[in-house]
């Protein structure tokens, strides 16, 4: 029996949560899936419920749990927390508490939505990238850091980007492992021009790469590579690149899709543990709306089923259901469009799980 530990989280967060809650449901009752559901508050809702947005309890169920679905952290509410108390501290800390170093970030464009995308359909249709993202490490962790007076009397700010061999080489090896599933090409994303970090990230991931003769690795400065992503994004198979550049670059890449609302991510430690969510946010300016796109978390549900569970049939089922539901022509608002049946959180949930069983 897996324990799954359910973070709801903030503003949309608990809607979309729902309707991937009722997929869960369908896959065990209806497909054997066996799992135990625990639920447990984190960002501003661990603030509100106790005080903190990682409350020790949350911490301690996550830490027993074999995966963790989170809706989503944050809000204007909680903004003026001083820093260590804000939402997104809660999703730090538990990357940070669970060594959940790789992050994966697939950007797939669903045939049915190619119209959705800024981008021209021929530049983007048939897109699909992996970012793997290192995510406990880097500047976001880096220390010392801080605000801090000088002798002039100006304040100023202070991160450190540090990563060591051996952090570069756990992420290397797992992005090398992904890329010999795909298509045996891996690029590198880097700023080796200016930074020693990355001077040294180049050095080790050439290393790794005689480990895996199969992988075509290449390198690319992160500045050329924001600027590949939106002039020829498919040149690009996996990705792999340090916390912050990730969190940017990613960021580039679910939007080349045009629809930020159909992506899932995972978040994964060293044995397959691992924390999966939708990659958009909170969007507190339509929570509670019952209009959100349930589809990136119940997609989470499918890299969850995949990477965590090892039930690849139902994740492919999953995947499956949500096609289904597209060629349906249903459409949350924000993946709206002429002659198709625009639906709320809760239909387009109820959708999936009729698809399932059918
Ligand atoms: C992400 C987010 C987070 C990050 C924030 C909410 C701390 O932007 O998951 O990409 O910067 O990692
Ligand atoms: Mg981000």
């Amino acid at each position: 029996m897996n324990k799954l530990i359910i973070l709801p989280g903030d503003g949309i967060g608990p809607e979309i949560v729902a309707e991937a809650e009722k997929v869960l449901e369908e896959l065990r009752t209806g497909f054997g899936l066996a799992v135990e559901i625990e639920h447990a508050p984190v960002g501003g809702a661990g603030y509100e419920a106790h005080g903190h947005p990682l409350p020790q309890s949350t911490l301690a169920l996550a830490r027993a749990a074999d995966a963790m679905l989170l809706g989503a952290v944050g809000g204007p509410k909680w903004d003026r927390l001083e820093r260590s108390l804000r939402p997104e501290q809660g999703l730090l800390g538990l990357r940070a508490e669970l060594q959940l170093f790789s992050n994966l970030r697939p950007a797939i464009l669903y045939p049915q939505l190619a119209g959705a995308s800024t981008l021209k359909p021929e530049v983007v249709s048939g897109l699909d990238i992996m970012i793997v993202r290192e995510l406990t490490g880097g500047i976001y962790f880096g220390k010392p850091r801080g605000i801090r007076q000088r002798e002039d009397g100006q304040l100023e700010g202070y991160n450190t980007l540090v990563y060591c061999e051996s952090e570069i080489e756990r992420i290397g090896r797992f992005a090398f492992e992904i890329a010999r599933k795909r298509s045996g090409r891996l690029c590198s994303v880097d700023k080796a021009n200016v930074l020693e970090v990355s001077e040294l990230w180049r050095t080790v991931m050439t290393r790794i790469a005689n480990e895996f003769t199969d992988v075509e690795l290449s390198h690319m400065y992160v500045d050329n590579a924001a600027m590949q992503l939106v002039r020829a994004p498919k040149q690009f198979d996996v990705m792999v690149t340090g916390n912050m550049f990730g969190d940017i670059l990613s960021d580039a890449a679910a939007m080349l899709t045009g629809s930020i609302g159909m992506l899932p991510s995972a978040s994964l430690d060293s044995q397959s543990r691992g924390m999966y969510e939708p990659i958009h946010g909170s969007a507190p300016d339509i929570a509670g709306k019952g209009i959100a796109n349930p589809l990136a978390t119940i997609l989470s549900v499918a890299m969850m089923l995949r990477y965590s569970l090892d039930r690849v049939d139902l994740a492919e089922r999953v995947e499956q259901a949500v096609g289904q539901v597209l060629d349906d022509g249903l459409r949350t608002p924000d993946i709206a469009s002429a002659g198709m049946r625009t639906v709320g959180t809760r239909e387009m949930g109820a959708a999936v799980v009729a698809a399932l069983r059918s």
